[in-house]
C-alpha cells in the first residue's frame, strides 16, 4: 500500500507484510544469525501464530526464509508460541517453545533442525514425544509459557526456567533436565515477586562484572552477576533486575530488593516488550532483541497490511561504573549503514530557543549528542520535576535536547531530552525523556510521554545517541543506562520534510551542544531466492 510507504522503517527488521510479535530462539550458526519471530502469515493482527524465520550475516541486512514452524499438531494447533534456543556442547541445537494446545492449554515442546549442516536451518522437526512439559498441578493452564535458553549447573544438569504466576505473584518455575525430553520440576522457584502478575518471556543470563565481553548462558562463578528479566503481562513492560544466582539452590537474589523484577528497572521506557537475549559465540557478546509494538489503531494496521518491528539488536553489558544497571548499545554492525556525517561543536542554545541543524533530510539518522549546561542564575529550590508534562514543562534546569522527525513549521516534532532536577535531599537527579505528544497530527495514534532517571556521574556530560528511522526512534542516554524507544507516525515530517533541531526549554541554563550526525543507508531486507 503506497499510501503508507513512508511509515515503514528502512533499517529495522520487519516482515514484508502481516503481524509480528516476540523475537524467538535467536542464535548464531555457521556464519548466519537466525531470528525467528511470532508471525501471523494471514493478517496484520495477532492470531494463527507461526514461527517466521530470517537470517543475516551481520544482524542488519536480512533474508526472509520460509516459515520455520506452523501450528499443525494437537500440542500446538492453536499457536507456535514463544521459545528459546540452546546450543549443546556437541553442536546440536535444541529449540523449546510453547504450544497452545487443542484444549487451549499452554505446554512446552521440543524441536530441532532437520539438518544441522544446513547453515540456513530451513527445516525443523518437532519431537514425537511432545509435549515435553505440561503445566504443574498448582499452575493454571494458561499461565505457563515461554521457556528460556538452558544453562548447565555445577552438577552437569541442564536448567531452564519458565514464567508463571500464583495468586498475582509473578514467579519463574525451575526445571532440571539431561536430555531436554524429560524434566524434573524443582520445589523452589528461581524467584517470585508479589503483585507483579504473570511473567511472560522470562530471560535469565550472566554478565561479567568487569570486562567488555558477553558470557555464555552457562557461565558461572565469581565476577558474575545474573540478570533476571520478566515481561509483565499486566502492564506489557519489560522489567529486569541484577542479582546473584546460586546454582546449588537454583535461586536468584536481587542486589536491591527495592528494585526487584517488576518493580524496579526497565530495559526500555518506551514502546518495547517480550525481549530476549542470546550469546553470540562468534563475536563473544550478549545480544538483546526486543519487539516494538504498534501505536496505531488495529484498523490502520490492517490498512497498512503490517504491524510492528524489532529493535536494532543491542549488546548488553554490566555497567561497572554505576554498579546498578546494565548498558545497552546498538550492535556495532549498524555503523556499517553510516554515510555522510556532519559535526557541530559547542552550539549555543539559549533558554527558550530552538536551533535548526542543517543536515538536510532527517528521516534516517544515527545521532551522537553531548550537552553541557551553564547556570545563569542560582538554581534555587526546585524539586519534583520528572518527565511528566513533557517538553513544554519548563523548569530551571531543563528540558533540553533534540527535536527529531520535525517539520520546518514544527507542526510535528518529537523531543528527546534531559531534565536535571534538584531532589529534596539536595542532590541532582537527571531524567531522560521522550515526548510524543506532538509527534503526529494523526489523532488516532497513541502518544506518550516516556522516560525515567538516568545516572549521570561526576565529570560526565549529558550524552545521548538516537537512531532515527522514519517512524522509530531508539534513544540511549549515558552510554545506554536508560533507553527509550518511540513508535511515531508523522504525517508532515516525512521524506524531505523531516528535519532535526536542538532545543533548550530550561529557564535557567544556557546549553552547549556538540554533535556528530550520520545519514543512514537503508538495510537490505528481502526474501531469500530459494
Ligand atoms: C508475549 C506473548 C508470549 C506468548 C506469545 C504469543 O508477547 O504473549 O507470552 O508466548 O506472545 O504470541
Amino acid at each position: 500500500n503506497a499510501m503508507f510507504s513512508w511509515q515503514r522503517t528502512s533499517f529495522h527488521f520487519q516482515p514484508m507484510r502481516n503481524w509480528m510479535n516476540d523475537p524467538d530462539g535467536p542464535l548464531y550458526h555457521m556464519g548466519w544469525y537466525h531470528l525467528f519471530y511470532q508471525y501471523n502469515p494471514d493478517s496484520a493482527v495477532w492470531g494463527n501464530i507461526t514461527w517466521g524465520h530470517a537470517v543475516s550475516r551481520d544482524l542488519i541486512h536480512w533474508l526472509y526464509l520460509p516459515i520455520a514452524m506452523v501450528p499443525d499438531q494437537p500440542y500446538d494447533i492453536n499457536g507456535v508460541w514463544t521459545g528459546s534456543a540452546t546450543l549443546l556442547p556437541d553442536g546440536q541445537i535444541v529449540m523449546l517453545y510453547t504450544g497452545d494446545t487443542a484444549e487451549l492449554v499452554q505446554v512446552q515442546n521440543l524441536a530441532y533442525p532437520a539438518n544441522l549442516s544446513d547453515p540456513l536451518l530451513l527445516h525443523w522437526v518437532k519431537y514425537t514425544g511432545n509435549p515435553v512439559l505440561v503445566p504443574p498441578t498448582h499452575i493454571a493452564p494458561k499461565d505457563f509459557r515461554d521457556p528460556t535458553t538452558g544453562w548447565i549447573g555445577p552438577d552437569g544438569k541442564w536448567r531452564i526456567t519458565i514464567g508463571s504466576k500464583i495468586n498475582g505473584t509473578g514467579i519463574s518455575l525451575m526445571y532440571h533436565t539431561t536430555d531436554f525430553k524429560t524434566y524434573e520440576l524443582l520445589d523452589n522457584v528461581l524467584h517470585a515477586v508479589p503483585g507483579t502478575g504473570m511473567w511472560e518471556c522470562v530471560d535469565f543470563y550472566p554478565l561479567a562484572i568487569n570486562g567488555s565481553m558477553g558470557l555464555d548462558t552457562s557461565a558461572g562463578g565469581p565476577g558474575i552477576k545474573h540478570v533476571l528479566k520478566a515481561s509483565l503481562d499486566d502492564t506489557k513492560l519489560d522489567h529486569y533486575a541484577l542479582g546473584t544466582y546460586d546454582p546449588d539452590s537454583d535461586t536468584w537474589t536481587p542486589d536491591n530488593p527495592e528494585e526487584d523484577v517488576g518493580i524496579g528497572l526497565r530495559y526500555d521506557y518506551g514502546r518495547y516488550y517480550a525481549s530476549k537475549t542470546f550469546y553470540d559465540q562468534y563475536k563473544k557478546r550478549r545480544i538483546l532483541w526486543g519487539w516494538i509494538n504498534e501505536t496505531d489503531t488495529e484498523y490502520d494496521d490492517l490498512e497498512k497490511g503490517w504491524a510492528s518491528v524489532q529493535t536494532i539488536p543491542r549488546t548488553v553489558l554490566f555497567d561497572n561504573k554505576t554498579g546498578t544497571n546494565i548498558l545497552q548499545w546498538p550492535v556495532q554492525e549498524v555503523e556499517s549503514l553510516r554515510q555522510r556525517s556532519t559535526k557541530f561543536e559547542d552550539v549555543l542554545i539559549e533558554p527558550g530557543s530552538i536551533v535548526p541543524l542543517d543536515i538536510g533530510t532527517a528521516t534516517q539518522l544515527d545521532i551522537f549528542a553531548e550537552f553541557e549546561t551553564e547556570l545563569l542564575e542560582s538554581a534555587g529550590e526546585e524539586e519534583g520535576y520528572s518527565c511528566k508534562g513533557g517538553a513544554i514543562n519548563r523548569s530551571k534546569l531543563g528540558p533540553f535536547g533534540l527535536l527529531v522527525i520535525a517539520d520546518d513549521s514544527l507542526s510535528e516534532l518529537t523531543p528527546i531530552f534531559f531534565r536535571p532536577t534538584n531532589t529534596t535531599n539536595g542532590t541532582l537527579d537527571t531524567y531522560f525523556c521522550a515526548d510524543e505528544t506532538r509527534s503526529t497530527l494523526a489523532p488516532e495514534v497513541q502518544k506518550h510521554i516516556y522516560g525515567s532517571t538516568v545516572p549521570v556521574l561526576e565529570g560526565e556530560r549529558y550524552a545521548m545517541r538516537a537512531l532515527v528511522d522514519h517512524s522509530i526512534v531508539e534513544s540511549f542516554a549515558q552510554g545506554g543506562r536508560t533507553v527509550i524507544t518511540s513508535r511515531i507516525y508523522p504525517t508532515e515530517a516525512i521524506y524531505g520534510s523531516a528535519r532535526l533541531f536542538l532545543f533548550n526549554n530550561a529557564t535557567g541554563v544556557n546549553v552547549k551542544a556538540t554533535l556528530k550526525i550520520w545519514q543512514m543507508n537503508s538495510a537490505f531486507i528481502h526474501p531469500f531466492p530459494l
